[in-house]
């Protein structure tokens, strides 16, 4: 097993590709922390993991709030004793083009998908500096590296991570702790419910692989990453897209 007893704690792990993450670092023999803001949807799947033996805690968590955020990784300490991974999976998008796109769709963005991954990486690595080792891991996105049009928010935000990624990589890699980053392409998950078929199509035509990515696809790549398979791999951006290029 690759991440034997290894504490892992999973931002938006209720569904989508936190959930897919949590399954594969689950059958790789880690204890799972799983903080979501959707309770229901939470403890739905703990419920699943738990049924497979997986050490597993739900623990309803807003990433945007500091004291939610203190709370979790205080539960994480007292369930588990440590965090040996932090994944900074929840995100959020409310797209629109430039011209139209209200301060309120700005700001709710940038809360969960920057202000999150600030306030949770800060949190964790407290814990990460007294263990002298640790790994956090960060979705960015294709479209923080190539831009998309209607998405100035979600690509400040990914481009925002790849920056923090780097810098903390730099800033903690002497300390044991290595930082790095997904950018995941199209990937079929709810996120991606809005989304009309037509535009999927087209996406899917302009991959180079000629498929659209399942969560599993993401799964791997974090499982790659936060194991001994990526024990030299600090500041990396690592693109798990079909070879999807703008
Ligand atoms: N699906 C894609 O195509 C794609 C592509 C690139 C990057 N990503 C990134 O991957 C990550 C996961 O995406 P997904 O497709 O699985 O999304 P999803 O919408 O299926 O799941 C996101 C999860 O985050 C949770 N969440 C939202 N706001 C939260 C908050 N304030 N506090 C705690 N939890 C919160 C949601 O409840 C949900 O369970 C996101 O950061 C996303 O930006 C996804």
């Amino acid at each position: 097993m690759r991440l034997k007893d290894k504490v892992a704690v999973i931002t938006g792990g209720a569904r989508g590709i936190g959930k897919a993450t949590a399954e594969l670092f689950g059958k790789e023999g880690a204890k799972l922390i799983l903080a979501d803001f959707d309770q229901e949807t939470g403890e739905t799947t703990v419920g699943e993991l738990k049924a497979r033996g997986i050490p597993c805690v739900f623990v309803r968590t807003n990433v945007v709030d500091a004291a939610s955020v203190a709370a979790l990784f205080a539960r994480t300490v007292e369930e588990f004793g440590r965090v040996d991974v932090l994944v900074n999976n929840a995100g959020i998008t409310a797209d629109g083009w430039l011209a139209k796109m209200s301060e309120d769709q700005w700001d709710r963005v940038i809360g969960v998908n920057l202000k999150g991954v600030f306030l949770c990486s800060q949190a964790a690595v407290k814990i990460m500096l007294e263990q002298g080792s640790g790994c956090i891991l960060n979705a960015a996105s294709v479209v923080g590296i190539y831009g998309n049009q209607g998405q100035t928010n979600y690509v400040a935000t990914k481009a925002g991570v790849i920056g923090m990624t780097k810098g903390w990589a730099k800033e903690l890699g002497p300390k044991g702790i290595r930082v790095n980053a997904v950018a995941p392409g199209f990937i079929m998950t709810d996120m991606m419910a809005s989304v009309p078929e037509k535009v999927l199509k087209m996406m899917e035509e302009k991959t180079p692989l000629r498929r659209l990515g399942q969560a599993a696809d993401i799964a791997e790549a974090y499982l790659f990453l936060a194991a001994d398979s990526g024990s030299y791999v600090t500041g990396a951006v690592l693109s798990v897209d079909g070879g999807l290029v703008t």
